[in-house]
């Protein structure tokens, strides 16, 4: 089926009011993850909702929380999300080093216990509206332990997404947006869902064998992701779970805890207070016209700068609709009739 985005995410905002959040909380999380799936990340979209109101049951998360400050200064400010929403508490995280940048030319903001902070890329999009680049390492504490250590074939990190932006005047911004694992999780669920399989080499069943299936994942004992390009993203992953677990005091990956809670270290930079910035953002045209200009692999190809694909998607689902598959559909009214929604 195909959906249109305001539809959508009028239901997502029912749900999450019905479940005790107030407007701005219930209207921001809607936002976020339907914007999920309109760049055509739905791994990160309302598949997650199910889970989101399983979580707010369990008492794991809780609405209406607000980022408490642990220690600042002016350029590095410790926050605790108090497991709240992550759509909240990741913007109100963004705020402050957003403001904190604009005064003093750089920011850094080390968030703990936050509610899933979702894609990642939003908290890059949002700096690249105002004119900033930014750089952002997030792990999981405990509940999300996902991804094998090189060389192993049991759990022990998190996916440890890394995402970056670059504003570009004119254009979608430059959007660097990955786990440091070979496929985020929320795409092996996305794949279980679709009964699809997933790529060759990107994770093991519970016996430590490579497998395409995504049910072996879930199965009992669990499977695990491998790390993205072997002992490379081991080792950006092991780096992301120092800064954005040790560094925040929430916590590396760690056996014991079954919340999901994420951390996330945010560094912000004004380009403009280290160059012209008609000076930076040439230099940023030049190379990405040099970059354009390479001969393709295909006769039809065609080479595209990190972020363009989200960008292009969006164009297309907030004018076609969003697809959506019939189990992810099917959860989703069945949580808004557990929380007495009318049908759809
Ligand atoms: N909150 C969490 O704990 C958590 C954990 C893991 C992942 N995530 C999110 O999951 C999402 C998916 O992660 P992923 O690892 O599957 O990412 P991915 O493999 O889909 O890669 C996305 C990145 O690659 C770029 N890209 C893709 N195709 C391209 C092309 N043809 N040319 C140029 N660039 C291209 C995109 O612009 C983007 O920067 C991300 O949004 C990430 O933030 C979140």
């Amino acid at each position: 089926m195909t959906i249109d985005h305001p539809t959508l995410k009028q239901l997502v905002m029912d749900i999450f009011a019905a479940a005790g959040s107030h407007h701005h909380e219930a209207e921001r999380i809607a936002h976020y993850l339907v914007e999920a799936n309109l760049v055509e990340h739905d791994s990160h979209g309302v598949i997650q909702v199910p889970r989101y109101i399983e979580r707010l049951r369990a008492g794991e998360i809780s609405c209406n929380q607000t980022v408490e400050i642990v220690t600042e200064n002016e350029v590095l400010t410790v926050l605790d999300g108090q497991l709240g929403f992550g759509q909240v508490i990741g913007e109100e995280a963004m705020r402050i080093a957003l403001d904190k940048c604009a005064k003093f030319g750089l920011a850094l903001v080390a968030l703990r216990n936050s509610g899933h902070l979702g894609r990642i890329g939003d908290w890059a999009e949002m700096a690249a509206r105002e004119g900033m680049i930014s750089i952002h390492f997030v792990n999981t504490s405990g509940g999300g332990i996902l991804v094998a250590p090189y060389g192993g074939t049991e759990r022990r990190l998190s996916a440890d997404p890394i995402a970056a932006g670059v504003p570009v005047p004119g254009g979608p911004p430059i959007i660097l947006d990955i786990s440091t694992c070979t496929i985020a999780e929320g795409k092996i669920r996305v794949a279980a869902n679709q009964g699809a399989t997933v790529p060759e080499g990107s994770i093991l069943d519970g016996q430590g064998r490579p497998t395409i299936d995504p049910q072996a994942f879930y199965a009992s004992p669990k499977g695990a992701i491998l790390p993205l390009g072997g002992h490379k993203g081991f080792a950006l992953g092991v780096i992301v779970e120092v800064l954005a677990g040790a560094l925040s005091g929430g916590s590396c990956s760690r056996p014991g805890t079954k919340v999901v809670s994420n951390n996330m270290l945010t560094i912000v930079i004004d380009p403009a207070r280290l160059r012209a910035r008609r000076d930076f953002d040439g230099d940023v045209a030049d190379f990405t016209t040099w970059v354009k200009s390479a001969a393709t692999a295909t006769p039809d190809g065609e080479i595209l700068m990190p972020g363009e694909p989200e960008h292009r998607s969006k164009v297309k689902r907030l004018r076609d609709g969003i697809p959506l598959d019939e189990t992810t559909w099917s959860q989703l009214q069945a949580v808004a009739g557990s929380l007495r929604i009318p049908a759809r």
